[in-house]
């Protein structure tokens, strides 16, 4: 069969040219259960709100996407390219014409949206909230940390995670790490159960600190997340005995909403041959204190800092990459320099927003090698004039290793496995 490429001789089509498109960009976030506050699945949907699509869409507001696809083309890609904009308001110009209808790719999707995973099956394990928590209206970010102690009879090999919620519009980010904890004089019930990062129990955060001393995996979730799934071979193992840290990002909220959230695993019988690991560079991770000029920031002050850390362990072959600023970050880049090697790129956000953050996958896996230098440099703006700066006038920002979100953050994750020759073949689509 001959696939039929879009003409722009021809004027586009909904079935034909426009739907494909919105589907593929648009509803993993626009479709019930999601985080946008509504669907954009079927002609109507598309129809009803075709200015405000064409004004988002035109803007580059949404898709949200904030990675330079100049510098590392991911496979979670999800820009329009200037031609896919062209079709939409071609199509929004000439009155949204049907064309042939055809409404089997919209009964697929909702019929995917309605089992509640993006993963083929139901989990095997879903570690919730111990409580609901209540987000209440009041105009404020919350950011909270909850615990969920758990104890299983073996370990468990994961073939796939999900964070899960009854209410993602609620939130903005979640992140969740796992920590093993085998000692069992360390009661995981006798710390505190929740914690609110901006509030008078923030220092309660101490009581977990016996519980982070291993981490094995951190997995998180941004709108637009589905379940992550590893290539082939890969995954880790869910430790017997330990406790997730869930940390959930609540933007303001119009009014009081309940929250209950937690993740759902797959467990796989085979065993897993590559385990996926995580290294965590900057704020809170390996070279925290090199971090130059150390992250502080006066307020009406802009600051650029810079970290690099020399990697000298086994090659390693890199699969997702992770930025991560708080709410005055500005730009983001990391590379890799190698002795008379050319420069890696690894990810760069041009125009940080904090509201849309993202977990990169490559496409082409990035292979680290022993002796390579990982750069990263974080650019901040602390002045009246940045729209995204929560305090006016601008206060000072600090960033001392206190988990608060009004202090400033420099980090990059990287989802990882041991290298193999082969790896750079492998494609991560
Ligand atoms: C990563 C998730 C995500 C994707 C992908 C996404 N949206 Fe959105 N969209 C949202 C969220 C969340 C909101 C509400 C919050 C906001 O407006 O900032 C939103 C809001 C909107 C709005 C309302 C804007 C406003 O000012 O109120 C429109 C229109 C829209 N999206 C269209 C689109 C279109 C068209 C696409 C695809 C080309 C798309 N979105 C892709 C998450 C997404």
């Amino acid at each position: 069969m001959i696939m039929r490429q879009p003409s722009y001789a021809q004027k586009p089509t909904f079935y034909r040219d426009v739907q494909p498109l919105i589907h593929a960009n648009c509803a993993v976030c626009h479709r019930p259960g999601e985080a946008a506050p509504f669907s954009l699945i079927t002609y109507e949907d598309v129809t009803k709100r075709s200015k405000f699509i064409k004004k988002v869409v035109v803007s580059g507001y949404m898709p949200p996407w904030r990675a330079d696809d100049h510098y590392v083309t991911f496979a979670n890609k999800r820009s329009l390219t200037p031609e896919q904009i062209k079709t939409l308001t071609d199509w929004i110009d000439a009155d949204m014409p049907k064309g042939k209808v055809n409404t089997e790719a919209e009964s697929a999707l909702l019929k995917r949206a309605q089992a509640g995973t993006g993963y083929s099956r139901v989990p095997d394990l879903t570690l919730r909230m111990l409580k609901p928590f209540t987000v209440v209206r009041d105009g404020k970010e919350h950011f909270m940390v909850f615990k969920i102690p758990f104890g299983l009879a073996e370990t468990a090999n994961v073939e796939a995670v999900e964070f899960t919620s009854n209410n993602k519009k609620a939130i903005h980010h979640a992140n969740f790490a796992i920590h093993p904890v085998e000692d069992p004089a360390i009661s995981l019930t006798n710390t505190a159960e929740q914690v609110d990062l901006n509030g008078e129990d923030a220092s309660r955060y101490r009581e977990w600190l016996p519980y982070k001393k291993q981490m094995t995996y951190y997995g998180g979730w941004v709108p637009g997340t589905t379940v992550e799934t590893y290539p082939a071979d890969m995954g880790w193992v869910m430790p017997k005995r330990g406790v997730m840290l869930l940390t959930v990002h609540f933007g303001p909220s119009a009014k009081d909403t309940i929250s209950l959230n937690g993740v759902n695993f797959f467990f796989t019988k085979k065993p897993i041959r590559r385990t996926v690991k995580v290294i965590s560079l900057g704020s809170g991770g390996i070279g925290e204190r090199d971090i130059s000029p150390p992250l502080l920031v006066f307020g009406g002050d802009s600051l650029t800092t810079k970290l690099k850390v020399a990697y000298r362990n086994q090659p390693i072959t890199l699969l997702y990459a992770w930025p991560h600023m708080h709410q005055i970050g500005k730009r983001f880049t990391a590379f890799v320099t190698q002795a008379d090697q050319d420069t890696i790129p690894l990810v760069r956000i041009p125009d940080w927003d904090f509201r849309w953050q993202e977990i990169y996958r490559y496409e082409k896996p990035v292979i680290l090698p022993t002796g390579a230098v990982i750069n990263v440099i974080g650019t901040y703006d602390n002045t009246e004039s940045n729209p995204l700066n929560p305090n006016k006038p601008p206060k000072i920002i600090t960033s001392d290793g206190q988990m608060r979100s009004d202090q400033e953050m420099m980090t990059l994750l990287l989802l990882y496995v041991a290298y193999e020759p082969g790896d750079e073949n492998l494609r991560l689509n």
